[in-house]
């Protein structure tokens, strides 16, 4: 029987945090991955550092620009002829209150989060359409799913990027292409450990009934089940990867402290 042919993702955002963690987890599944951001030297710096050249891609490019995406989609197919995933995972974070938020943001906010993804997409179905089918994993954020201060923009553009999800896998179930979305909780990354002062680490910490950040490679590991064949009667679904956070709704921080403690 011949091997089936090694299967390919491409990824946004991929030159660090859950991108990243993310190519590590296509790579070790033995996909091949075109690693795109528009840090193109972190991004070729990072690609490297995975030390798998015959099998990574690395790309510069701005997901919120049409034909930047294109190019990058051909780059993909010039390289490995095949694309069976997209994870749009790129995304820009302002938190502000909504005085303080400028157009300028605003826009930048649609047009990078909700925006990119669309973008993305319109590359990628004719790709995975000439395969009889694929998958999309869209990240949103648990700020999709429950408002909080000074996320009228990003929730914003993630909420539409949930919709955006169903909107998607409801069209695109007839081409076989699968599309849900991941919303992360709060994550340790890089980005977190600097912005995140201890007394919203504790305050996260007493919100959560796992009681804890989550890891990148959690959110990997979702991601890439989401794509992979184990999820084949899985589509539109937005999956909290958030260890409780939406479930606990308004939440007892005092009761679960007891109950640990107790
Ligand atoms: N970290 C968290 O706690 C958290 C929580 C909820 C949702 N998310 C979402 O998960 C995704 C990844 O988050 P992260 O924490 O790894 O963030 P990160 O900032 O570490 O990584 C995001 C990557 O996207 C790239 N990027 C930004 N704008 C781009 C553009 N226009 N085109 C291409 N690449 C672009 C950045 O250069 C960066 O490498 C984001 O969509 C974010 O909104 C993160």
């Amino acid at each position: 029987m011949p091997a089936s042919p090694q299967k390919v993702a491409l990824v946004t955002g991929a030159a660090r945090g859950i991108g990243l963690a993310t190519a590590k987890k296509f790579l070790a599944e033995g996909w091949r991955v075109a690693l795109l951001d528009i840090e193109g030297e972190l991004q070729a710096r990072a690609a490297a550092a995975l030390n798998d050249p015959d099998n990574t891609l690395a790309i510069a490019c701005d997901v919120s620009d049409a034909a930047a995406v294109g190019a990058a989609t051909a780059a993909v197919m010039n390289r490995f002829g095949r694309l069976d995933a997209l994870v749009n995972n790129a995304g820009v974070a302002v938190f502000a209150p909504v005085l303080e938020t400028s157009n300028a943001d605003w826009n930048r906010i649609m047009a990078v989060n909700l925006s990119g993804p669309f973008l993305c997409t319109k590359a990628a179905v004719p790709l995975m359409r000439e395969l009889g089918g694929g998958a999309i994993v869209n990240i949103t954020s648990i700020s999709a799913v429950r408002a909080s201060t000074l996320r009228s923009a990003y929730g914003t553009s993630k909420a539409g990027l949930a919709h955006l999800t169903k909107q998607l896998a409801v069209e695109l179930a007839s081409l076989n292409i699968r599309v849900n979305a991941v919303a992360p909780g709060p994550i340790d990354t890089a980005m977190a450990k600097e912005v995140h002062t201890r007394e919203i680490r504790a305050d996260y910490h007493d919100a959560i009934p796992l009681n804890r950040y989550g890891l990148e490679e959690e959110l990997a590991e979702a991601i890439y089940f989401l794509c992979s064949g184990s999820a084949s009667y899985i589509t539109g679904q937005i999956l909290a990867v958030d260890g409780g956070f939406d479930a606990a709704g308004i939440g007892l921080p005092t009761l679960r402290g007891e109950r640990r403690n107790g």
